[in-house]
């Protein structure tokens, strides 16, 4: 599908996103025009300088969770209504139980989960959307088996999944999908850090639960945009793992 005439806003769009920046990558070149947003904006700058189509950026901290909707207005104001969003900013790391706070509690599910839930509200009001609009909000298969110390994580990624399955129900008159892509461990800087502090034998491990092996940034990439185009024109409420055949074991 060409993207051209398609705007899509990314959060966690920042070049150092290894995910948020492969969607962007990949829906540059299919045409779309992008508003990225994160907290910071300098690496949101660099990923627009290394993308080909007119982008905008909005530097937007998403636990501001009141003032998503006048985000929404101000970017509708701006620069017309969207054709859907991709929710990829997160809020990652570990939270064994003994330690556990409210404030963590709501750190994690502020990014992760309401956020996710003000900017499907506020870009599913009418004239905010364009009719066959598409929201993908990035899960993890995290939120879809147990994780010891990753509690608060995989907790709010499960949240997504069954966002994603009401959204869909009530939005599916206005002519929205929503679906939430999951995936396993990702290659990248992220996931080498990750091998180093676990070390060799449980490194074995997690590689060998991915029979596939792991991910790309670019394979979740790929899904996203099957995702925002018409050749998923009859999937909405799904959750699609990208995880090199983890979850089936
Ligand atoms: N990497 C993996 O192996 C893996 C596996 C499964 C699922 N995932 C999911 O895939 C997505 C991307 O992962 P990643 O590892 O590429 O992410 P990442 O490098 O941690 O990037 C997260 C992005 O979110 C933005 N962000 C964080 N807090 C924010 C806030 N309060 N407001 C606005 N933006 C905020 C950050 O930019 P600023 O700091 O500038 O705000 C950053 O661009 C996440 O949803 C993650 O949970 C990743």
């Amino acid at each position: 599908m060409n993207m051209k005439n398609k705007q899509y806003l990314v959060t966690g769009a920042a070049i150092d996103s290894e995910i948020g920046f492969a969607i962007c990558q990949k829906l540059d070149a299919e045409g779309a025009k992008l508003i990225l947003v994160g907290r910071r904006e300098e690496p949101l700058q660099q990923t627009k300088a290394q993308l080909g189509n007119e982008h905008y950026v909005i530097p937007f901290d998403l636990s501001q969770l009141d003032d998503i909707n006048s985000l929404a207005m101000t970017i509708v104001e701006k620069y017309g209504p969207i054709d859907g969003f991709i929710h990829n900013a997160s809020f990652q790391g570990y939270s064994p139980l003994r330690n556990i706070s409210p404030k963590q509690i709501r750190d994690y599910f502020d990014i992760n989960f309401s956020a996710a839930v003000m900017l499907t509200a506020a870009f599913s009001r009418q004239k905010h959307f364009v009719p066959g609009a598409s929201f993908v909000y990035i899960g993890s298969a995290a939120g879809q088996r147990g994780l010891k110390a990753r509690t608060l994580y995989a907790a709010s990624k499960a949240a997504l999944t069954s966002l994603t399955k009401s959204a869909a129900l009530e939005l599916a008159s206005k002519s929205i999908r929503v679906n939430c892509v999951a995936p396993a461990i990702v290659k990248g800087a992220k996931s080498n850090k990750q091998f180093l502090t676990i070390g060799e034998q449980q490194t074995s491990m997690l590689l060998a639960s991915h029979p596939l092996g792991l991910s790309e940034p670019e394979d979740v990439a790929n899904c996203v945009y099957f995702l925002l185009s018409d050749m998923s024109n009859k999937i909405t409420g799904s959750t699609l793992a990208v995880d090199g055949g983890f979850l089936a074991g």
